[in-house]
């Protein structure tokens, strides 16, 4: 852990605190209770799918496994943890760690699930739905109030010196296993060989992954959440995209590289270059007060330029962008807000927690605010060969070059995605 860290996440606990007993004045509340949340076995069997607390709670505490756990927050006693943790002699009884933030709250380790004792006026936030189900009742109070919980979204969207600091650690850690991926990649490895080399070098096992690594070669790059991992390499090796993160105390990375194969036709590796340049490009744009909305339609006007540069579109860029050609070459937004969950709350909303609905024309986009210090977003420009998508456009005149798109398609596409803090004066990008 970086020497500051205890001492950041302190703050970062001061902060949460001041900011929530606002909210609670607000709307006239004595206690907010967060439940951790809890996973249901699969149908008529005693194993779970793999659990991830709620947000609002692991903004807290780091304890992104913790189950049928409560932080209770009031006007004037230290927040209350009731951390579960089961003794018994199948597992591994949890344990506080000895860090300095345990002694910001009053924690209270649970033997059994239980139910808070709470009075007054109440707000539970979390997924208390589930306790329905469960022989454990819901504590007293009104379950996730909106208004409490957009404006509690709205806290997640500034992140603190110690949130950031733990975002620049997942980076750290996900690069090391962008670079042993790649490495495998040049190896020959299949799909699953790139994927274990990535889980070992980023030192994590694939259930604790912030989303399902897409780990993808030839035309599997262009299936934008590529969801398997064949176990044989393809006889010719033409593209590998590995869009991989890793989580550093519940905070997400979320890196994309693309790599050329030695089957790729030679036009591929310079449009790899010339999206790794898009994708400066953008990042270098990136400062408050900057339209998110804006910029993504920046990387449509200059991703038609890299199409009309590279022959692929023979009109202009103006042109390209119009006709939605662009569109079909990267069907997806310019990325997205990025924190305790990979695609993380509040993106579509005003400050006020409004929506801020995507327009009509790019739906795709998880993000329409204008940016200030304290944002970490994504730039994750794309540029892919979806037959799905493409072949429409052969039926128009649109003066794309179909033969060049034909020695592409066995490439699939190119995704480059870094992870970017906005600062008082400009970004600060988090992937090295
Ligand atoms: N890894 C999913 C995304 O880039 O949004
Ligand atoms: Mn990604
Ligand atoms: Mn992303």
């Amino acid at each position: 852990m970086p020497d500051t860290l205890p001492r950041l996440q302190q703050a970062h606990l001061q902060q949460l605190l001041a900011a929530y007993r606002d909210l609670m004045q607000h709307h006239g509340l004595d206690a907010i209770a967060l439940y951790s949340g809890h996973s249901l076995p699969h149908y008529a069997d005693d194993q779970h799918p793999e659990f991830q607390a709620a947000g609002h709670f692991i903004h807290w505490v780091p304890l992104w496994e913790a189950q049928h756990s409560w932080l209770i927050i009031t006007a004037d006693a230290k927040p209350r943890l009731m951390l579960h943790a089961p003794t018994d002699f199948w597992h591994l009884t949890p344990a506080l760690p000895d860090e300095a933030w345990v002694s910001e709250l009053d924690i209270e380790l649970v033997n059994e699930p239980a139910t808070p004792a709470l009075t007054g006026n109440v707000a539970l936030v979390g997924n208390v739905e589930a306790l329905v189900e469960s022989p454990v009742a819901a504590p007293h109070g009104h379950a996730n109030p909106p208004a409490l919980v957009a404006a509690l979204d709205e806290l997640r969207m500034h992140k603190s010196a110690y949130e950031i600091a733990c975002l620049r650690e997942a980076n750290r850690l996900a690069v090391a296993g962008h670079e042993a991926a790649r490495a495998a990649f040049a190896g020959a490895g299949a799909e699953l060989d790139v994927q274990l080399a990535y889980l070992g070098a980023s030192r994590q096992r694939e259930s604790h992954v912030p989303y399902d690594n897409i780990v993808g070669l030839n035309e599997h790059a262009g299936v934008l959440h590529y969801q398997h991992y064949d176990l044989d390499a393809p006889a010719q090796r033409h593209s590998l995209l590995v869009d991989a993160g890793r989580r550093y105390r519940g905070y997400c990375a979320d890196i994309t590289r693309t790599a050329p194969g030695p089957d790729a036709p030679a036009p591929f590796a310079d449009l790899i270059s010339a999206m790794h340049q898009l994708k400066d490009s953008l990042v270098a744009d990136i400062a408050p007060g900057v339209d998110y909305l804006e910029l993504h339609r920046a990387m449509h006007h200059r991703l038609g330029e890299i199409l009309v540069r590279h022959d692929l579109y023979r009109g202009t860029a103006e042109d390209c962008v119009e006709r939605g050609v662009t569109r079909a070459f990267c069907p997806h937004g310019l990325g997205h807000s990025l924190g305790l969950q990979v695609h993380d709350v509040a993106g579509l909303k005003h400050p006020d927690g409004t929506p801020a609905p995507a327009p009509e024309d790019h739906p795709a986009l998880r993000l329409t605010r204008t940016l200030t210090p304290g944002m970490v977003v994504t730039i994750e420009p794309g540029l892919y060969f979806i037959p799905m998508l493409l072949d429409p456009l052969r039926d128009t005149r649109a003066p794309i070059n179909w033969t060049l798109v034909e020695q592409l398609l066995p490439c699939g596409g190119i995704r480059i995605e870094d992870n970017v803090a906005v600062t008082a004066t400009g970004f600060d990008n988090l992937t090295p």
